[in-house]
C-alpha cells in the first residue's frame, strides 16, 4: 500500500521545474530547463516535432524521471519520490489529456470519467457523483451512458478533459489535445481547456502545434535546444 501523501510545503507555483536535464539515446532533450506555472495560469508550449515536448510533459507528470533537476507539484517534490508515491501524487494533483483521448472503448462516458477517481482513496459513490457533476458542468450530460466508441473526436476530447478533472487537480497537462480534431472542435476543446485555470485555480500546460490554440495561453513558450524560450 502506498504511504499517505504528506502536506505540501508552501510554494507560489502549482508546478515548478528547475534545472531539468534529460537525454534520449545520447541526445540532450532537456538541458537545464526551468518552468514555473502559478495556480490559475496557463502556459502553451510549441516546438517542432521531436524536440522533446512529450518528454517534458512526461517528466512534469512524474511518469519519466529526468537525469537531473527538481520538479514540484503543489509543493511536493516528485523527482525524489518513489514510483508508488509518484503515482499517488499524480492521482492526487495532476490531470492528463492526450492527443487521442485514450478513453477505454468498452466503458461508457461516465465510467471513463470516473475511472481515475476509482483508483484513488475516494469512495466510489462520491466519485460517481463527482463524475456526473463534471459531465453536467462541461455540457456532456447527454453523453452519460454513451459507449465511448460512438462519440465524435471533439466529444471524446471533452470527456478526456472531464476525466482529467475528476481528482480536482492542481495541475492539468495536455499533450496535443486538439491534434486530431477539425477546426470547430479544436476551438471548442481549446476554449474548455483554457477556461480551467480561472474556473478551478489549477495550472494548465498545453503542448500544441496549432497557433490558434497556443495564443490562448497566458504565456507562450517554445522548446528549443532543450530550453523554454518566451514567444510572448
Ligand atoms: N522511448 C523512446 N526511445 C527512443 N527515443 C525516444 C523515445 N521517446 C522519445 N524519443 C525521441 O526523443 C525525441 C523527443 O521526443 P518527444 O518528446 O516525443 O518529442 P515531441 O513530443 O516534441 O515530438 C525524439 O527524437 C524521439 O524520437
Ligand atoms: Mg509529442
Amino acid at each position: 500500500m502506498s504511504s499517505p501523501v504528506p502536506a505540501a510545503v508552501a510554494s507560489a507555483s502549482a508546478l515548478s521545474a528547475r534545472g531539468l536535464r534529460y537525454q534520449v539515446t545520447g541526445r540532450s532533450i532537456l538541458d537545464d530547463l526551468d518552468l514555473e506555472v502559478p495556480p490559475g495560469t496557463s502556459v502553451a508550449i510549441t516546438g517542432p516535432s521531436g524536440c522533446g515536448k512529450s518528454s517534458l510533459l512526461n517528466c512534469l507528470a512524474g511518469i519519466t524521471l529526468p537525469a537531473a533537476g527538481t520538479i514540484t507539484v503543489a509543493g511536493h517534490d516528485i523527482t525524489t519520490a518513489s514510483p508508488s508515491r509518484r503515482a499517488a501524487l499524480r492521482l492526487a494533483h495532476i490531470g492528463m489529456v492526450y492527443q487521442f483521448g485514450e478513453l477505454i472503448p468498452e466503458l461508457t462516458a461516465l465510467e471513463n470519467v470516473a475511472l481515475p477517481g476509482l483508483m484513488s482513496p475516494a469512495r466510489p459513490h462520491e466519485v460517481y457523483v463527482r463524475a456526473e457533476e463534471l459531465l453536467g458542468e462541461l455540457g456532456l450530460a447527454g453523453l452519460r451512458t454513451s459507449p465511448t466508441a460512438t462519440l465524435s473526436g471533439g466529444e471524446r476530447q471533452r470527456l478526456a478533459v472531464a476525466r482529467a478533472l475528476i481528482g480536482s487537480p492542481d495541475v492539468v497537462l495536455a499533450d496535443e489535445p486538439t491534434g486530431a480534431l477539425d477546426g470547430k472542435a479544436t476551438q471548442a476543446v481549446a476554449e474548455l481547456l483554457f477556461a480551467l485555470p480561472a474556473q478551478r485555480r489549477c495550472a494548465l500546460v498545453v503542448v500544441t502545434h496549432a497557433p490558434a490554440v497556443a495564443e490562448r495561453g497566458d504565456t507562450v513558450l517554445i522548446l528549443a535546444d532543450g530550453k523554454l524560450e518566451s514567444v510572448r
